[in-house]
């Protein structure tokens, strides 16, 4: 990450402050525009900012220019703990974040984040559009000065290494792996046998190029979109995590800053922004793998269930808080309907 560039766009923050305002002509009138600040860890080519874009033609759109939404990606505003921490003071208005930064801030984001707590694509999405489940989630970092508005897709999280190839468990011991800075990634890791080196997303790239780290756990858009597959050249598909982002919004600007018809706006621009990035989602990750095999990675398909093994303990260890449990026992409830639904088809076909 360009140092300079990032410290002037935190600079800009800092002196602009709270609530924002800024002068401009809407219908020919001078008039003050707010100004709402969204940031995130992306490139300009990932699906979610590309769909942010979308969410900002869609409010600057509906509420005729009295909303300005500006965007930064490339962690422009720090790594996406910081700007998480900005969103509470309301300094940044939204930020895109992945759950391994959001368990910090509630248990609940803890249980979406364990491994393998997803059965299928299906299951985790029909987990993420279930207002019953998801709405507590979303709710619970108000008191902490943000909510959650929607999330992305952000596919299936597998391990890769610059030189060892992974087939099973036993692969990893001893190896550096980079995890984001998260308890229950660390522990997912370490159950591995691996070693794992939390470091924010912007490092990754450096860190497997100086062999600092032995290798980093992600989804295919990392090997090209962050460049990671330029040196980890061995991908293996062990599936331990269907993660999504939550799009956050700072409780001062859904309370304060905006209207209550302009963030009812947000919250709209909010869910066309979901289907937006939902939609792009699978190409983006078929594109990355095949440029990624044309870059040399190899993909490999290990079997998962050593893995999953080894990460079992984890579920039940993650659960004993009361809060934690009810998440955990909807989101398992919603597996095994699933899975009754779709053996009981299959037996219709037979
Ligand atoms: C993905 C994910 C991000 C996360 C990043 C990481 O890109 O979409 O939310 O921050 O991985 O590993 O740090």
């Amino acid at each position: 990450m360009k140092l300079g560039k990032r410290i002037t766009a935190l600079l800009l923050v800092a002196a602009v402050g709270l609530g924002a305002v800024g002068c401009s002509k809407v219908n020919g009138e001078e008039t003050q525009v707010k100004v709402v600040r969204v940031a995130h860890g992306q490139n300009e080519e990932h699906p979610q900012h590309k769909a942010m874009l979308e969410f900002e033609k869609y409010v600057e759109e509906k509420t005729n220019g009295a909303v300005d939404v500006q965007i930064f990606p490339n962690e422009l505003l720090g790594a996406t703990a910081q700007a998480v921490e900005l969103s509470q003071t309301g300094a940044v208005d939204l930020v895109i974040a992945g759950l391994g930064t959001l368990e910090a801030f509630n248990d609940c984001y803890t249980v979406l984040n364990l491994p393998y707590i997803m059965d299928s694509t299906e299951h985790y999405h029909e987990v993420m559009n279930d207002e019953e489940i998801i709405k507590p989630v979303y709710e619970s970092t108000k008191d902490s000065g943000f909510v959650g508005l929607t999330w992305f897709d952000a596919g299936v999280r597998n391990i890769y290494t610059t030189k060892k190839v992974i087939m099973e468990p036993d692969d990893l011991k001893g190896l550096k792996i980079r995890v984001q800075t998260s308890p229950t990634n660390v522990k997912m890791l370490e159950a591995l046998g691996a070693s794992p080196t939390p470091m924010s997303f912007g490092e990754v790239y450096t860190g497997l190029q100086q062999n600092v780290i032995d290798g980093a756990e992600n989804n295919e858009l990392a090997l090209i979109n962050n460049k990671h597959g330029e040196v980890a050249k061995h991908y293996s598909y062990n599936m331990h995590a269907m993660l999504p982002d939550i799009l956050i919004a700072s409780t001062s600007l859904l309370e304060d800053k905006l209207t209550e018809e302009e963030a009812q706006i947000v919250r709209e621009a909010a869910n066309y922004a979901n289907e937006y990035e939902m939609e792009l989602w699978d190409e983006a990750a078929q594109e990355a793998k095949e440029k990624a095999e044309a870059m040399g990675v190899k993909f490999y398909y290990p079997d998962i269930k050593p893995f999953q093994e080894k990460m079992v303990s984890l579920h039940a260890e993650y659960t004993q808080e009361e809060d934690m449990k009810a998440v955990y026992d909807k989101i398992r409830k919603k597996g095994d309907e699933i899975l009754a639904k779709n053996a009981s088809i299959e037996s219709k076909e037979e």
